[in-house]
């Protein structure tokens, strides 16, 4: 590094993003990172770059000898302070894509605050510069492919929704309170990060999956509306909208019914939305039970930014004498079709396609059946030969659908309700392949789902698991049926989607120990297990627990919506791969043998189990 007047070199006047042509002639001091470097001639311009922009910077070394041949010396990513005048750039010269593209700083006097080695990716803020490299190298140099102006517009964003959030819980009464990071296990249906306690030999704390205990404890103790920003951890198999550390917004308050709690937090959205995009979302957003959003979109979460509405066609095809039907039909299956607009032109080879690598081997299930219009009105085409299931049946499920010329039939039967989350994952696949769906940012659909059911069967048809979790009061239409059809009755349970992803989560919660214990019965947790467990809720329920609900958000999820990406690890500055490790810091490793002795652990194998 060149030997320099670092210390001496004054403080910066502007930011990088910052000069405009009313600042000509002003004496100015920038400092930031080379973007760019260019040596036309004898004269060298850079780019100097800071999160709140890029300005050019020339050096002569008629201007400014010194600096000139410092210049010389720089290259991407060295640290300078530069001292100069805002100079008006040539008509031939200006860069309308930059908001400082009108004036350029003449440079009188350039410091090399730090150098920089050879970079392993571009990180310019010019697009045209960046290369895409290999996500497991960005995240290894995260704090390299966190100087790309994208990735920092995030985390302003991010920023800017907390401090939104906090705004609106604070207007309407609500406290922020932490609650403990080394806690115990709660049920959220993930596996725990466990933490061995050095005091206590075999004894582990659990990392909080969520904290659910601690906030309805919170309704307990008087506190009636509490939020918190907080960080979960959760062990289970990561997807794109998963990661094993995430924040939640979690919120509990007392004495709410669901018509509040569904205010409250469509005014919350609509004040993230509206501080952080300038959007005015309308509201009530609308609301759909379990059912209807399994029975018409074929999801839990479902997508309304375009219609491709599935419609149960089993009457159409009764009595058809298709053996395969009819089968279906008598076992209480269904036959479910959605119509894909404007697509009755597929050729043969694109609906086999379709068949084998999205119907069979995507979503797994077999049988599509299909009927196409053609758009000139030609005769229609079904997949089924006519000794198989007559015309009239055909005809009768055309009618039934409302298909026109043009259009695109696609039938699937099976039992009920799978076939219909098949037909909904065929039913976005459609969506994406025709192009219904809106980008990113142009849509914002928030819909409610309503009436979840309280209790699933386990994959096995054995034992039934809390659909939302223990702690979610029944429907109190169906309580009486806990004992007779526990599978029947429906929770007070809700989420909060948008754009077909789960925003968020809550439910009006049991709060009294006798409904409680039945629940933890009804889940085969036994007494002993449920007092080792939860002891301390089941008391706190005997000493006069409030009626009380909530919800609990996705944070990354909603910042994820904002800034348009379907990346979670965008939306994180220091995010883990599908594997669960941090690729900078290289987490999780091994540790010393005598932090392991201090903790009483000893490592019997290092092979992953299965
Ligand atoms: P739930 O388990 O539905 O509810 O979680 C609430 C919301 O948290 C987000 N979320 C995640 N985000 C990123 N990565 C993950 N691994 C992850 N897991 C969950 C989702 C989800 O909707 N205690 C209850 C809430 C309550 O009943 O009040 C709970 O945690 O956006």
């Amino acid at each position: 590094m060149p030997a320099n007047d670092k210390d001496l070199h004054p403080i910066r006047t502007h930011t990088c993003g910052e000069l405009r042509s009313e600042h000509v002639g002003t004496e100015v001091v920038l400092k930031g990172w080379v973007d760019t470097r260019r040596d036309l001639g004898g004269v060298i311009f850079l780019d100097l770059r800071d999160r709140y922009g890029l300005t050019q910077v020339v050096c002569s070394p008629q201007d400014a000898k010194a600096a000139y041949e410092r210049a010389d010396l720089v290259r991407n990513e060295y640290v300078v302070s530069v001292r100069g005048v805002v100079g008006e750039r040539t008509q031939e010269t200006v860069n309308p894509k930059l908001p400082t593209g009108e004036i350029e700083v003449r440079v009188q006097d350039l410091v090399v605050l730090n150098s920089a080695e050879p970079v392993p990716f571009a990180v310019s803020a010019h697009e045209e510069k960046r290369r895409t490299a290999n996500e497991d190298l960005r995240l290894r140099y995260r704090y390299l492919d966190l100087r790309r102006p994208e990735l920092q517009d995030i985390l302003v964003l991010r920023h800017k929704a907390c401090r939104a959030i906090r705004e609106y819980f604070d207007r309407n009464g609500f406290v922020e309170v932490e609650t403990p990071v080394l806690m115990k296990s709660t049920p959220e249906g993930a596996r725990d990060y466990l933490v061995p306690s050095r005091v206590h030999p075999g004894q582990f704390y659990a990392l909080p999956q969520s904290p659910q205990t601690y906030k309805q404890i919170l309704m307990i103790s008087g506190l009636d509306r509490y939020f918190q920003i907080v960080k979960c951890f959760r062990d289970e198999d990561l997807r794109a909208d998963r990661q094993p550390e995430f924040t939640q917004i979690d919120v509990e308050m007392s004495f709410p019914d669901e018509e509040q709690i569904y205010a409250t937090f469509e005014g919350l959205m609509q004040a993230i939305w509206k501080d952080v995009k300038g959007v005015d979302l309308p509201a009530p957003f609308p609301r759909l039970t379990w059912r209807e959003a399994i029975e018409r979109y074929g999801s839990d979460k479902p997508d309304l930014r375009f219609g491709m509405e599935i419609q149960d066609v089993s009457k159409a095809f009764e009595g058809s004498g298709f053996r395969v039907f009819d089968r279906i039909l008598a076992g209480g299956g269904r036959i479910v079709a959605i119509v894909a607009r404007g697509q009755g032109d597929w050729t043969r080879s694109q609906m086999d396609r379709l068949d084998k690598d999205i119907v069979r081997r995507k979503i797994g299930v077999g049988g599509l059946i299909y009927f196409k219009l053609p758009s000139d009105g030609s005769e229609r085409y079904s997949s089924v030969k006519e000794h198989v299931i007559a015309r009239e049946y055909v005809d009768a499920c055309i009618a039934a659908v409302d298909a026109r010329p043009g259009d695109l039939v696609l039938a699937l039967a099976g039992p009920d309700p799978e076939i219909f989350t098949h037909m909904g994952k065929l039913r976005l696949h459609m969506a994406n392949e025709t192009g219904l769906i809106p980008p990113q940012g142009e849509a914002w659909r928030f819909v409610w789902v309503t009436e979840f059911p309280l209790l699933e069967r386990e994959a096995d048809g054995g034992r039934f698991t809390a659909m939302h979790h223990p702690f979610t009061a029944p429907h109190p239409d169906d309580a009486a049926a806990l004992d007779r059809n526990p599978g029947g009755v429906r929770a007070r349970a809700y989420d909060m989607t948008l754009n077909g992803v789960e925003l968020g989560g809550g439910s009006i919660r049991i709060h009294s120990s006798d409904m409680q214990r039945r629940m933890f019965r009804l889940l085969g947790i036994d007494e002993e297990e449920a007092e080792r467990r939860f002891g301390f809720l089941l008391d706190a329920f005997r000493y006069g627990a409030p009626p009380h609900g909530g919800i609990a958000f996705g944070l990354d999820r909603i910042v994820m919506a904002l800034a348009g990406t379907h990346n979670i690890r965008d939306v994180i500055a220091f995010p883990k791969t599908q594997s669960a490790q941090e690729l900078m810091v290289q987490s999780p490793d091994t540790v010393d043998a005598k932090q392991l002795e201090a903790l009483h652990i000893e490592i019997v194998s290092d092979e992953t189990p299965e």
